[in-house]
């Protein structure tokens, strides 16, 4: 399925422009990014830059107070809530820092309800290859850290999303772990031709990405 805007396909999968946003002191100012298919953009920075103030940004979550953000050729926060909603479910994938799972639910059902609301089929050799058959039938909240955030990644590539957000997805996995789950990722984006916005503490990880980006000062340092 490739993602098409009026007719034309769009060749960026996002581009921000000139964002600022202050909580209680200004966090960044003007900052513009772009992200093409294949791309993989990494973003790193000490804890309270606002790094995952600007995920949520680029992902439709929050309103920046100054720039745009468009997502597959549309701008995202001009659009009614339905589309956006649309384009949630189907197009784009985000793990967020805490795990957003559903807790009184079984990782299995986690799984599914992603892939329903997403329109594809669960996707068992995914399951597989997240090493987590064995935890599909228990419930979220008796889960390690590490085991749903492997969870919620397999959980986000079942969507077969268009754009991934991932906001330290690897923080409470040992390095192998790590190494592991985001092959799958890098793998994926670069077989669907899917974008990755990652945001992470691991260097060794941040570099794997096509473009490292610091945030520092408000603004994005390459
Ligand atoms: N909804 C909010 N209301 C008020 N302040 C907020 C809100 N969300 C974040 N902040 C503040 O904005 C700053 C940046 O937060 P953010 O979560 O973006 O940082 P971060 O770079 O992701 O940090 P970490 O590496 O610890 O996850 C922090 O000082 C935080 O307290
Ligand atoms: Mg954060």
């Amino acid at each position: 399925m490739d993602f098409e805007s009026g007719s034309k396909e769009v060749a960026s999968i996002l581009s921000a422009r000139e964002l600022s946003h202050s909580f209680d002191y200004p966090l960044f100012s003007d900052i513009s990014l772009d992200i093409a298919k294949k791309e993989s953009v990494a973003v790193v920075g000490v804890s309270g830059s606002g790094k995952s103030t600007l995920l949520h940004i680029l992902s439709s979550f929050l309103k920046p107070q100054k720039g745009r953000v468009e997502l597959f050729g549309e701008d995202i926060y001009s659009l009614d809530y339905s589309r956006v909603l649309k384009i949630r479910r189907e197009l784009i994938g985000i793990v967020f820092q805490s795990h957003y799972l559903f807790k009184g639910f079984t990782a299995k059902e986690n799984i599914e309800v992603a892939a329903l609301l997403a329109k594809t089929e669960t996707d068992m050799d995914l399951i597989r290859s997240f090493s987590i058959e064995r935890l599909l039938n228990k419930k979220i909240g008796d889960l390690s850290g590490g085991e749903q955030q492997r969870v919620s990644v397999a959980r986000v590539l079942t969507k077969k999303p268009r754009m991934i957000f991932a906001d330290e997805p690897t923080g409470n996995l040992d390095s192998k772990t790590a190494e592991e789950v985001m092959e799958q990722v890098f793998e994926y984006i670069d077989r669907n031709g899917a974008g990755l916005f990652l945001v992470t503490h691991d260097m060794r990880l941040a570099s794997r990405c096509d473009r490292l980006y610091r945030l520092e000062g408000g603004a994005l340092v390459q």
